[in-house]
């Protein structure tokens, strides 16, 4: 089903089957890097610029949902749950999920009549400063999913992950591009056949082998919590002096990644990834109140990888997510120069030597 999906295509209308009374599901489910950045976003989790993102496969997030017929009365109550993540209960965790159930409940409605158990753990470090968000809400609503396809089960797998993603996205924008596919596009533009600003699709063409298997080794520089959310962070970009040209030079870096993305020209590749990712820093430097959430050694890191790309010629770069790690992306084929580089070189910059080799992942599976 290539059909481009509205809205209405999502909203719950098939109540034939009686509800189940209890059982679980459970999906694990990648994070994803984003190579152009989603920054700025309006009502309700709408961006306001395409993205594109490889979805990872080291760092992910296993969730199962235990759910039972609720005893309380329907009404508008707010939905009963219990979070545990690494087998702790986890209170704080809750009003975000809260907030994503509410804005769920009129695609999903079946959910009020349940009372929820999430439990939830992270193949990386709670506090390695990795985002968790992405992996978390798309597993959760991948659950959820499930869920409604026992009350629907012709439903198809195209539908099935198309409203994945979209209530994904409800709960963490990042998340809608965790849920299929190995570089995940989200947010409408012209020359991407079936992007849009709802859910994400898997980028359409035929990818280039130079980005089979690419690599993402990420450096943790600070495991710390961050001292400005993402969601502040788009906030920051209502009434930005750099706002508009911003979301239209993510325009012109997708047109252009496009294309890399198909012919497989690295150098140009390089050229946008990294101009992305200082272009998302810039945004918050020069946003009002302005912050930084790089560190001395994220850019120690760069300038390191800067020297040995013009030292060696490699296809050697990097990204930075709404953080101060660093991602390194590198083609397969220079697996050995850049790790060895990387070891020798980088590590002594990441807190505790700490580095996760990660690398382009499917998506989100399934546990029976
Ligand atoms: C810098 O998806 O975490 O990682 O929608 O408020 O949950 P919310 O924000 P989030 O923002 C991610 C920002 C980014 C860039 C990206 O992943 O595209």
């Amino acid at each position: 089903m290539n059909k481009m999906l509205t809205e209405q295509d999502f909203i719950f209308k098939n109540f034939s089957e009686d509800l189940p009374e209890k059982g679980s599901f459970t999906w694990k489910t990648p994070s994803n890097i984003a190579l152009v950045k989603y920054w700025g976003k309006r009502d309700p989790q709408l961006p306001e610029n395409p993205s594109i993102s490889f979805t990872l496969d080291a760092c992910f997030t296993i969730t199962t949902l235990e759910f039972k017929k609720s005893n309380l009365v329907q009404g508008d109550q707010k939905i009963n749950f219990d979070v545990f993540f690494a087998d702790e209960k986890k209170d704080d965790f809750k009003p975000k999920i809260q907030i994503f159930f509410e804005r769920i409940k009129q695609y999903v409605p079946f959910i009020s009549d349940y009372d929820f158990v999430i439990r939830s753990r992270n193949s990386f470090p709670h506090s390695s400063g990795i985002a968790s968000s992405a992996s978390g809400m798309s597993a959760l609503a991948l659950c959820i999913m499930s869920l409604e396809k026992e009350l629907s089960p012709n439903m198809t797998d195209a539908y099935f992950n198309k409203k994945a993603s979209f209530l994904a996205r409800l709960g963490s924008g990042s998340a809608s591009r965790s849920i299929e596919g190995e570089l995940v596009v989200w947010g409408n533009h012209n020359d991407i056949q079936g992007s849009n600003d709802l859910y994400g699709v898997e980028f359409p063409s035929t990818v280039h082998d130079n980005f089979k298997n690419y690599h993402d080794t990420i450096l943790l520089v600070d495991k710390g919590e961050k001292q400005v959310s993402s969601t502040v962070g788009h906030d920051l970009m209502h009434g930005h002096p750099f706002a508009e040209k911003r979301f239209e030079q993510a325009h012109q870096n997708l047109s252009e990644l496009n294309e890399i993305l198909q012919n497989g020209d690295l150098k140009r590749f390089i050229n946008i990834i990294e101009s992305e990712a200082l272009t998302l820093h810039a945004m918050m430097l020069t946003s009002n109140p302005c912050f930084i959430l790089m560190k001395p050694n994220t850019l120690t890191i760069i300038n390191k990888i800067w020297e040995f790309r013009a030292r060696t010629n490699s296809n050697i770069c990097f990204t930075l997510d709404a953080g101060a790690n660093v991602h390194v992306l590198y083609p397969e084929n220079e697996k050995e120069l850049v790790i060895n580089f990387i070891e020798s070189d980088l590590i002594k910059y990441c807190q505790n030597n700490h580095y996760i080799c990660d690398r382009v992942g499917l998506g989100a599976k399934q546990f029976e």
